[in-house]
């Protein structure tokens, strides 16, 4: 099983280190146009082999996807990251023009790839990758519900004073501040909901704070997170490689699930060795559709901004 990350930065190095740490790839190959930096990266990364354990090779590239032939995977987290302040929807000026060199280069070296698309904005750039490249849609996935999600149980376990291993809940809808839809309906402690352990306003609070999630980390940190990204990440190049059958929200191009159609957008995907194996038609409620249909409406009007 052979994988590619483009982009040697924070989010593509933590994509590249959590996948080695889980040891499901043969191969991990980290491309990055910054001369030398992927190799330094990739060269670091080999060296916590011993200590932590895997045996995944790790190779660094500056720009020559030669080096990435037949990968199985391609994850493309190259692009500019949003500083403080900034809405990902800003980026997509520059990134449109990267995500569109990326996609086509992975393909010519790779033409039976899974893509992964984590440069934002997420949804955007992964509609980008259906109109400018022949991928069937079974194999473009935008990576977003999966973070969502992650950062909503840890605020879920958080106001719960729980575990996180004791907490469930998904987020789907589009990768943005205002986009995200929290399911708190759905969401459980161990199997019981979670509405009733906390109050209406305790769980409007989780949600919000899990909607700017990546915001409140980017105002922290200067730029945008790495861990949980990379973390997400590589759990779904893992669902992948090692066939596993299991249920992510992920961006995905619509044609009608949901009421949807023609836009990349989070929901309940099934991932296996085909890439996305099913997409998932969850009951929602009046407001959570409601709410999913304004997402979508900011998501095309994000769209609307690509020169196609
Ligand atoms: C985030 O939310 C990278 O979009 C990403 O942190």
């Amino acid at each position: 099983m052979k994988v590619t990350v483009v982009g040697a930065g924070a989010v593509g190095a933590s994509c590249a280190e959590y996948i080695a740490i889980k040891d499901f790839a043969s191969e991990v190959v980290l491309l990055d146009i910054k001369e030398g930096f992927a190799e330094g990266k990739a060269m670091d990364l080999m060296q916590t082999a011993s200590l932590n354990g895997f045996d995944t090779k790790i190779t660094g590239v500056t720009n020559d996807y030669s080096k990435t032939t037949d990968s199985d995977i391609c994850v493309i987290t190259s692009g500019i990251p949003r500083k403080p302040g900034m809405t990902r929807e800003e980026l997509i000026g520059i990134n449109a023009g990267i995500v569109k060199m990326v996609s086509s280069s992975l393909i010519e070296y790779s033409p039976n790839t899974i893509l992964i698309v984590v440069s934002n904005p997420m949804d955007t750039m992964t509609y980008l990758v259906h109109k400018t490249t022949d991928l069937p849609k079974n194999r473009i996935i935008g990576m977003g519900g999966a973070l969502d999600s992650a950062r909503f149980k840890y605020r879920l376990a958080e106001a719960l004073g729980a575990p996180i291993s004791d907490v469930d809940g998904m987020v789907i809808g589009g990768h943005s501040d205002k986009g995200m839809v929290p399911l708190t309906a759905h969401a459980t402690r161990n199997s019981v909901k979670v509405s009733e352990f906390l109050s209406e306003d305790r769980l409007n609070q989780v949600k919000e704070d899990t909607k700017v999630g990546g915001a409140t980390l980017t105002k922290l940190l200067g730029t945008s997170a790495w861990y949980a990204p990379g973390a997400a990440v590589s759990g779904l190049v893992q669902a992948i490689a090692c066939d596993q059958n299991k249920m992510f929200p992920c961006s995905v191009l619509l044609e009608g699930e949901y009421g949807l159609n023609d836009l990349c957008i989070g929901v309940p995907v099934i991932l296996g060795r085909n890439g996305i194996e099913e997409i998932v038609t969850i009951k929602l409620s009046a407001a959570e559709e409601a709410h999913l249909n304004e997402s979508a409406e900011g998501v095309k009007k994000t769209n609307a901004l690509l020169e196609l």
